[in-house]
């Protein structure tokens, strides 16, 4: 499904030489016996999770259906970023259908949610706000607004349909407040930390009520976590590209450009860098994460990768068949110099706007390139592809020594912000 190629990644050092270290952390996950072990239930859900809450989600995505023609999505952080992730890359930017999603909740910004709620004041709504804690403030302000906009828009009654709540099965605020509102709630389970959450009622809600197959989804999930329940390093390119991050570090890159050629992943560029950034970074450790969406930032950033302070390495997802293709018509006039490309496809034209940037990076300007290859941008490789980056993740902050499931130092600008706003003890 996923395949590593890491013939230009100029590293220094075997891949395979790692092997008795990757050993010991496979163990480490699967026995979870590491720090933060309490947060490993991402490892073996495909098989664990709740069945009856799934069926409920399809249940709920199906009732309202044709009650909504905008889905609003209230969260930040990993209850926001797997969510958006997926409904980009499984249904493009401007997919054909009536459905639009909106997400709120991931930013003070007066202006964006000002904007956002005079954008749907004469849609159909539908409102899924998600919070593990119940207490994050971007997310808890945006939704107060959002309660009150809805309330006044359907009434108390129509809001318990048209309010769902995912959040902790027991703790919390939200979890509090949705029950006094009678909202329908979903849980986020205990042993799943945020940034891994996406394939839970996290992600799974917004993209199902988004149209989404999430059957198909968890399909991805579980055959991933089948291929790579291997510690072999001959065959788990998962485990290749974490080692492979380990030996670049240790070729002094502390920088990673996550790269893709389609702009319906620039998203997913935003949920790795917070997958990996907040796993990794900690204890003065890790690789700071980096995105880009070539070939448009090429244009911007292309000169400091060609030639810049040469501190950082490319990850590129290269995605082998597009969602859709076009192909460049033939104009008789040609005022544009184009026709050299008439009847050409444009993903043709993209792949080889990717071979040309792969060989002006590493050859000429010695910039290593992992590339990961995607067979699409399926509901089923969204799933694939989460848990092949979960299991990356953990192994290569486990050889780091990092617990890659805390994230202590995101309190300290809360507790300076908590300060400013004047919040009670
Ligand atoms: O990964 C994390 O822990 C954070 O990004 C949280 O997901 C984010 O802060 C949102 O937290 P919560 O779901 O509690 O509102």
């Amino acid at each position: 499904m996923m395949k590593l190629d890491s013939t230009q990644a100029l590293l220094k050092e075997e891949i395979e030489s790692y092997q008795e270290t990757v050993t010991r952390v496979h163990k480490m996950i699967h026995e979870k016996t590491g720090p933060g072990n309490d947060f490993l239930g991402w490892v073996d859900w495909a098989e664990t999770y709740d069945k009856e809450e799934f069926e409920r989600i399809i249940q709920v995505a199906e009732k309202l259906k044709d009650k909504t023609n905008c889905v609003v999505v209230c969260g930040i952080g990993g209850s926001y970023l797997g969510a958006r992730a997926g409904i980009e890359m499984i249904q493009g930017m401007y997919p054909d259908s009536d459905k639009e999603v909106v997400f709120v909740g991931n930013t003070f910004s007066s202006t964006y949610i000002s904007q956002v709620l005079n954008h749907i004041k004469d849609k159909d709504v539908v409102v899924n706000v998600i919070s593990k804690s119940g207490t994050t403030t971007e997310t808890a302000l945006a939704f107060r607004l959002l309660k009150q906009f809805m309330e006044k828009k359907y009434g108390k009654e129509e809001c318990k349909d048209r309010i769902i709540a995912t959040t902790d099965k027991a703790r919390g605020t939200l979890k509090a407040l949705a029950d006094k509102e009678g909202y329908e709630t979903f849980v986020i389970p205990d042993n799943i930390g945020g940034r891994y959450s996406v394939i839970t009622p996290v992600g799974l809600l917004p993209m199902a009520l988004m149209g989404i197959d999430i059957k198909r989804v968890m399909d991805g999930l579980k055959d991933a976590y089948n291929d790579l329940n291997t510690d072999d390093l001959k065959v788990n390119d998962a485990y290749r590209y974490a080692v492979s991050r380990r030996i670049l570090q240790n070729q002094g890159y502390n920088v990673e450009m996550f790269v893709t050629y389609e702009p319906q992943l620039t998203m997913l560029g935003e949920w790795f860098k917070q997958l990996m950034g907040e796993s990794e970074g900690k204890e003065g450790k890790g690789i700071l994460p980096d995105s880009a969406t070539f070939s448009t930032d090429l244009h911007s950033l292309g000169q400091f990768i060609q030639e810049g302070n040469k501190v950082l390495f490319e990850t590129l997802l290269k995605v082998e068949k597009p969602t859709l293709d076009a192909v460049v018509p033939n104009d008789p006039e040609n005022l544009d110099t184009m026709n050299y490309l008439a009847g050409k496809n444009l993903d043709w034209v993209n792949k080889m706007a990717m071979q040309g940037t792969l060989a002006a990076h590493v050859e000429t300007g010695g910039v290593p390139n992992l590339v990961i290859s995607l067979p699409d941008m399926s509901d089923y490789s969204f799933g694939y592809q989460c848990y092949w980056f979960f299991i990356a993740t953990a192994m290569t902050c486990y050889m780091l020594d990092i617990n890659p499931f805390n994230q202590p130092g995101v309190e300290v600008y809360k507790k300076n912000m908590f300060k400013l706003l004047g919040k009670p003890e």
